[in-house]
């Protein structure tokens, strides 16, 4: 079983969003586990859709913050994943590993399943950011997914060689089973789309991908679930 995880980012209407929820009925094959991550006002319209995910959450529970929106709130609408420190949050909006961490709790509060997005922005810094950006979690921390995208691979179509990008995976995953005696599904992510996806899917210890620009498009994604099964 592989996870297509699937982020809209903030590129889709609602009328667009609607088409594309319809569509998505007949895309669903078995052994690919497929969540669509919409912008927050297109959550509540996912009627086709199975699996929904949030693109963000609020690091405090209710209260007077506003423009937030909190891990109770996601949960009523159905959420069962949310990305936690995308590296557009961390870079654009200044997103730190405090407010991450505090995501995380608020997250499994709710029982939805945090999807915590890790990457270095020069490969020569792979094992600093990596150890940094991981020590967010402890031995306590449950379930949850790891999205190691290389932050100059997302839409920039720079793609890693697959042995490269396999020996990452292993380095991550002996890490996590090191330090906090648990291995995560590790996804990856950046420029994956329809074409080169089946060749990343040989790379043997990868749990599945998160997707942007491509997942935009229904019959990219339709292709994209085909290759995976
Ligand atoms: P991309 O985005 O597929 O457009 O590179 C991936 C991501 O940001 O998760």
């Amino acid at each position: 079983m592989k996870y297509l995880f699937l982020n809209h980012k903030m590129n889709v209407t609602k009328q667009e969003f609607l088409t594309y929820d319809q569509q998505f009925t007949n895309l669903y094959v078995d052994t690919v586990k497929a969540c669509v991550f919409p912008t927050f006002t297109n959550i509540p319209n996912a009627k086709n859709i199975k699996l929904i995910g949030s693109q963000n959450v609020s690091s405090y529970r209710v209260g007077s913050y506003t423009g937030e929106v909190s891990a109770k709130q996601l949960k009523e609408e159905n959420v069962s994943y949310c990305l936690v420190g995308h590296s557009e949050r961390r870079n654009i909006l200044h997103e730190d590993n405090q407010e991450i961490k505090e995501k995380i709790e608020r997250l499994q509060e709710e029982g939805i399943i945090p999807v915590l997005c890790i990457g270095e922005k020069q490969q020569k810094d792979f094992e600093q950011t990596i150890k940094e950006q991981l020590s967010v979690l402890n031995d306590a921390s449950k379930e949850l997914i790891i999205a190691y995208e290389p932050v100059y691979s997302i839409g920039t179509g720079v793609v890693l060689e697959n042995a490269e990008i396999e020996q990452s995976i292993t380095w991550i995953k002996d890490y996590m089973e090191r330090e906090f005696h648990k291995i995560y599904p590790v996804l990856y992510g950046g420029s994956v789309d329809d074409k080169n996806i089946g060749k990343l899917n040989e790379i043997g210890n990868l749990d599945g991908f998160l997707v942007g620009k491509a997942s935009l498009d229904i019959e990219k994604a339709k292709k994209m679930m085909e290759e995976l099964k």
